[in-house]
């Protein structure tokens, strides 16, 4: 008991007890049914004005999905989109760094073009 306390309070002081988890947003993403617009993988969307995620930078889909739920209350840091507003509004900071982790760890086939 005294050992486990100490696990944690060591972990959570250098941080691996606040790590994103990839197998918790895969969770998430299924439940919410993501792939229905932003298709298999997330990596083929339904129509081409909904964004392929797979394999995108972590950072950018957590900031993306915090600014959908931020929406119109911040104007400079929030996005507008009534679809994906009303994607992210049940969850929570962890969940949406979960949700990140695990995107970014699809297989995706952004290039970059020369
Ligand atoms: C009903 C269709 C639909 C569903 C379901 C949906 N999305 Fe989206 N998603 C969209 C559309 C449309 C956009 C583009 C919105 C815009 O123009 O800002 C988008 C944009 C995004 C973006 C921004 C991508 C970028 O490159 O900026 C992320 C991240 C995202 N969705 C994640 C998710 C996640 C995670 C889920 C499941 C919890 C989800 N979406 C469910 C339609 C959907």
């Amino acid at each position: 008991m005294k050992f486990a306390l100490v696990t944690v309070v060591l972990l959570s002081s250098i941080g691996l007890a606040n790590a994103a988890s990839v197998d918790k947003g895969q969770a998430l993403v299924e439940k919410a049914n993501c792939a229905s617009c932003h298709g298999a993988g997330l990596n083929a969307p339904i129509m081409p004005a909904y964004p392929k995620l797979a394999g995108q930078y972590p950072d950018y889909i957590y900031y993306a999905l915090k600014a959908y739920k931020e929406g119109n209350g911040n104007a400079i840091y929030g996005r507008n989109n009534a679809v994906m507003g009303s994607q992210v509004q049940a969850f929570n900071d962890a969940d949406l760094q979960n949700i990140a982790a695990y995107v970014a760890s699809l297989p995706g086939n952004f290039v970059i073009k020369k």
